[in-house]
């Protein structure tokens, strides 16, 4: 998945790393992700990755290994939420024979098939509490004890683990060690929301298209301005997930090259043109235009108001307007006699 010469650190005149070139992106926060993991890759630090679903922790995990001098070792992957909590213990440190009912024969656990290389233990907020202090212990003594066995294991293995969870307030309420948080988020890696960073969408599309245009034959597919903006506008609660797999679809789906956005999918279509601003209607009789514009301007100023508390810059800024303006429009409507203080106040400003 990633290119072997990733494995040497690309330092620029300056010293600073270049970002590593799996992770797409030019946003500060994702820029800046790109130097840690080049930093941190050649160490043996424990890494702690969080953020919401689909914002690419496995796949700086994956380029911490590759970038590492472990990556002729192996990578495993565990994910901790997805096997049973009574099997997990076994899957990750192993068995000794007759350890209990079904252990017919002697396993090794993830941590000895990892032997010399890179563990990621995805999920790691899902970890019973009784398995969270065995992994403690691994991570202080550097060795494990398979299931029935006598003694521990010594253990050559880098952990980096990932978690959507907020691990901090799962400590907080007393669903996560606290010990086992500080142990495991040595050098801790948030990964931004695809929201926060929106100046990436493009970037993310283009790269997308090129990936997905690639397996298919015919005029490769390309995105209009229009259907852009929409993905511009959309939250994406799935993240760069949600993003490539839509961009699949469309590619796959696609007839004349061309996506425009009657093909992108109505919730995402619908955030601008329904959801951003009503949409409203004229009615069998008509309405009178002005009175109606009014109206549609008097409710929304007075959710912004509600919505602040009465906080006019705030309001304003929720209407794309200048303070001064939301104030002129609202000495209008009241009069400035109902204004009271309040156009004392705004007066002296
Ligand atoms: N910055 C990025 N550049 C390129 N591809 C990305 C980036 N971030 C995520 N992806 C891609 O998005 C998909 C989801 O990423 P990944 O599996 O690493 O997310 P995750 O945070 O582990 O999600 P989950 O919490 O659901 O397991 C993958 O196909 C990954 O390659
Ligand atoms: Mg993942």
């Amino acid at each position: 998945m990633f290119a072997r010469d990733t494995k040497t650190i690309v330092s620029t005149p300056n010293g600073v790393p270049e970002p590593h070139p799996a992770l797409i992106g030019e946003h500060p926060l994702i820029q800046k992700i790109g130097q840690l993991v080049l930093k941190v890759a050649v160490t043996d630090a424990t890494i702690l990755i969080t953020g919401e679903s689909g914002t690419g922790k496995e796949l700086v995990a994956r380029a911490i290994y590759s970038s590492s001098p472990r990556t002729d070792r192996p990578f495993i992957a565990v994910n901790c939420g997805a096997i049973p909590a009574e099997l997990l213990e076994s899957e990750m440190f192993g068995h000794e024979r007759g350890a209990f009912t079904g252990a017919i024969a002697q396993r090794a656990g993830m941590f000895q098939l990892a032997a010399g290389g890179t563990i990621f233990l995805d999920e790691v907020g899902e970890m019973s509490p009784v398995l969270q202090v065995k992994l403690l212990r691994v991570l202080q003594d550097r060795e494990v004890r398979p299931v029935g066995a006598d003694r521990p294991l010594k253990v050559d293995v880098r952990v980096v683990a990932a978690s959507n969870k907020d691990l901090a307030q799962e400590v907080e309420h007393g669903r996560f060690r606290e010990d086992l948080f500080y142990r495991l988020q040595v050098i801790p890696i948030v990964m931004p929301a695809l929201r926060e960073r929106r100046s990436d969408i493009p970037l993310l599309v283009r790269h997308f298209l090129e990936k997905h245009n690639r397996k298919r034959a015919g005029r490769p597919a390309r995105l209009s301005e229009e259907a852009m903006v929409h993905l511009w506008e959309h939250d994406w609660p799935g993240n760069v997930r949600e993003l490539e797999n839509l961009l699949e679809r469309l590619v796959i789906l696609t007839e004349d090259g061309m996506i425009e956005v009657e093909n992108l999918p109505s919730n995402i279509r619908s955030l601008i043109s329904e959801k951003k601003i009503p949409r409203p209607t004229l009615g069998e009789d008509g309405l009178d235009l002005n009175t109606a514009v009014e109206e549609f301007e008097n409710r929304l100023i007075e959710e912004a108001l509600r919505r602040t508390k009465g906080n006019k810059q705030a309001a304003a800024r929720l209407l794309g307007l200048k303070r001064t303006t939301l104030v002129a429009k609202l000495r209008r409507r009241r009069g400035p006699d109902e204004m009271g203080d309040e156009a004392q106040e705004d007066a002296g400003e």
